[in-house]
């Protein structure tokens, strides 16, 4: 059976079922969430050690801007009224992205990983404003400035998810089947699993039955 440290998921889906059942996408974020909070109880059920979320890639920033209000602000109640449970539940919260957004919120992204920086039991890593080829090309610049070697050790130094191990699994909700700028260099080994369900609707049986299913794969990593 194949160990599993690393779930990676792409989260697609919240703006058709929140249109589809409540007539207002936002309501299908606000529902996102609560998967989330399932995903984040099951992914410690399982002892799995790093849950990687695709929470707005640096192209959401064309959305309308009320929908990206809706989510930072989603996202800021989240963290006020969850964080401290968190950390008790011994979770480390991790931004992979350029935080550049209000001053209020920056602030809090970084209380929050300050906080629970020590923490052990599961990474949760946010991607938020995140984008991998813009993370490239800034790894890929500033491991020439520092006169190091080009191999792929000293590059993955220079990546957000320095540090990080590769995700062995990733999961797209949403019956959609691409990558949308996401961790392209770390994901060059994971299985990959598309999934019909939009994410609001994604339960923990869903992802108990990729997660067996992963750990049956036999994985070569081009042995044969
Ligand atoms: C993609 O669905 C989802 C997002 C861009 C946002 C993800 C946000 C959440 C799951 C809730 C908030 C999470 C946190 C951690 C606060 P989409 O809107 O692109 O769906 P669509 O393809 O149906 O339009």
């Amino acid at each position: 059976m194949n160990p599993l440290n690393h779930v990676a998921i792409i989260m697609d889906g919240n703006g058709r079922w929140g249109l589809k059942y409540k007539k207002s996408r936002n309501a299908g974020h606000k529902a996102g969430l609560n998967t989330v909070e399932k995903i984040i109880k099951e992914t410690i059920k399982n002892k799995i050690k790093f849950l990687t979320l695709y929470a707005f890639s640096t192209e959401n920033w064309k959305r309308p801007k009320k929908e990206i209000n809706f989510l930072f602000d989603l996202l800021e109640n989240f963290l006020k009224e969850r964080i401290n449970e968190l950390h008790k539940q011994n979770i480390k919260l991790k931004i992979i992205g350029l935080k550049n957004f209000s001053p209020k919120l920056n602030k809090l992204l970084n209380l929050s990983e300050k906080k629970t920086l020590k923490n052990k039991r599961l990474q949760i890593n946010l991607a938020l404003n995140y984008g991998s080829k813009f993370e490239l090309i800034n790894a890929f610049k500033n491991l020439q400035k520092s006169k190091e070697k080009i191999n792929e050790k000293n590059l993955s130094k220079y990546l957000l998810t320095k540090n990080i191990p590769d995700p062995d699994l990733l999961i797209r909700t949403g019956n959609t089947r691409r990558l949308s700028n996401f961790l392209l260099w770390q994901l060059a080994y994971a299985e990959i699993f598309f999934e019909n369900k939009l994410w609001p609707e994604f339960n923990e049986k869903d992802y108990n039955k990729i997660i067996k299913k992963f750990k049956n794969i036999k994985r070569n990593f081009g042995k044969i």
